[in-house]
This record gives structure tokens, sequence and C-alpha cells, in this order.
């Protein structure tokens, strides 16, 4: 790459980042959020684990970011989030986060970075926050982990809950079927949504639970409730950006729409590329200096 070509880059990436860095978007923060629950204004929240699909996110009008360990599966190709490490979480949001000018950024704490040990999630909290730069963190579970919660919240770090299907104890459901179906389970969910409100949790992810429960807790609470699989009775949903791009196609659960067919998109422009290089007409006359 000649000096001219790589200073021209260089500029226009710098113009890039300050231009979106400047313009006049005004941030969500977890008082937008609650806000939007008051008016009645659904919430929409996506994954995203780097900073140029972040930027595109955020671009496009996302409220909210959240840096699953979703990456786990669709970054690292684990089978569960269990193997990601607290390290690789803050790696992922300290690149989104460059990326994002206007979301609320949320990022999950991994499996064994806060369960049976408050001081332990403290640090982890504070870890994510001090080296990604992240608004907020999410956290799996109800009363079992409330002592986490209270004390990341007093360090002053949102909290956002999560309950229904928490991927972290998939060893302890043995399946990923529909949560809460049975009385006593959404009974215990209901007191948890409650238990996580008093707390201080600023909003609550449902995952994968009956429509019509979903629909009493958003209703029981005070604080925003975003849905996975949880029905249209929330107060904003959430989905992995992997998925709902079609990027993924193995994954295809009921709640899942794919706006896009990116499998498709990306494999056909792939096959493209290899057949221009094997036959030689890419680079043409006016791709080269
Ligand atoms: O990790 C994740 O992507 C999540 C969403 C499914 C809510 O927790």
């Amino acid at each position: 790459m000649s000096m001219e070509c790589s200073g021209a880059r260089v500029e226009e990436r710098s113009f890039a980042l300050m231009s979106t860095g400047t313009r006049d978007a005004k941030r969500v923060t977890t008082h937008t959020l609650q806000e939007m629950k008051s008016k009645g204004v659904p919430i929409a929240m996506l994954t995203a684990y780097d900073y140029s699909l972040a930027r595109l996110v955020d671009a496009s009008g996302i409220d909210v970011i959240l840096v699953g360990d979703s990456a786990s599966n669709v970054m690292a190709g684990h089978e569960t989030t269990l193997p990601i490490t607290l390290d690789q979480m803050i790696y992922h949001a300290s690149s989104a986060v460059r990326g994002v000018h206007r979301a609320l950024v949320v990022v999950d704490l991994p499996f064994g970075t806060y369960q049976g040990n408050t001081k332990g999630a403290l640090n982890s909290a504070i870890r994510i926050m001090k080296e990604s730069g992240a608004h907020a963190v999410k956290l799996e579970g109800g009363r079992e982990v409330l002592g986490s919660i209270e004390r990341i919240l007093t360090a002053g770090i949102p909290v956002m809950g999560h309950l229904g299907l928490t991927p972290q104890s998939i060893y302890k459901f043995g399946t990923y079927v529909v949560r809460a179906k049975e009385e006593a389970e959404a009974q215990r969910l209901r007191e948890d949504a409650k238990l996580l409100e008093k707390a201080g949790c600023f909003a609550l992810v449902l995952e994968k639970i009956p429509a019509q429960l979903a629909a009493e807790v958003a209703a029981s609470v005070a604080i925003p409730v975003i849905g996975i699989g949880a029905g249209a009775g929330v107060d904003g949903q959430v989905l992995v950006l992997h998925d709902m791009l079609g990027i993924n196609q193995e994954f295809n659960p009921r709640f899942l729409r794919r706006y896009a067919d990116l499998h498709g998109v990306i494999t056909q422009a792939v096959a493209s590329y290899v057949t221009d290089v094997r036959s030689k007409s890419f680079p043409n006359a006016d791709e080269q200096y």
C-alpha cells in the first residue's frame, strides 16, 4: 500500500470517528429507558460484540446494546455461554463501546464471576466498567444472586437482571425449553422480579417464558422489562444480532424473526470472490496501481 493511500484511509477513518463522535445524538441512559416505559414507547435492544457491528447497530437507532455472553456461542463457537471469561467479555465490551455514541451499553457478567461471592461480583463489575467504558452490567438469577446485585449497586453501577431461561444454568435445567410453565416456577419468577426491582435493578430481561406471565410481570414492576421469547406484552425486545441477521442458520427457535439472510449474502460473496481470483478476473485494470 502506498503512503498516499494509507494516509487517505487513516484520514477517512478518523473523520468517520470524529463525525459520529460529535454528532448531536442524545445519549440513552437508564433514565431514558424508565421514561420510555412510562410513556409506553417500546425499547429496542440487540447484542453486539465488536466495534464495526456495534457502530452500525448504534447508527441504526438501537436503544440498548448488550455485549452478551452469547459471544461465547456466536463469536467463539462454544456450545454454551459458560466458558467465556471476564477478560474476553472486557475485550468484546471495550471494542463495542468504541463504536457506540448513542445507545446504552450493557455487559453480561460471565459465569463464575458473581455467583456465591459478593466481593468477587463487585470486583468483576468494577473491572467491566473501568476497563471497557460500558454503562451497566447484566447478570442472571433472582434471590440466589441478590447479595451480589446489592453489592454491585453500592458502587453506583447500574444492574440489569435476567430471569426465566438463564443460559448460564443450562446444566441445572438440562434443556433450553420454555421456563416457568408450571405455577411453582412462575410464582418464584414473579417474586424474583419484585425482589430485583426492590434491590434497585434498572431493568429486567425475561427470556423464553409464557407471554401471559411476562406481560403480568411487566405490569407488576415499575422498571422496564425487555423480553426475548417472552411475547409482546413487555416493555421492549432483545435479540442476538447474529441470529436476527441470519448469519447463524442452525438456531431456529419460534421467537426468532430473521431480518436478513447474511448467511446467503456472505457465502455468495465469498464464492464469487474465489471464482474471480481463480479466473484472474480480480483484480482488473482499474483495481491496481
Ligand atoms: O447473552 C445474551 O445475548 C443474552 C440475551 C439473549 C438476552 O443474555
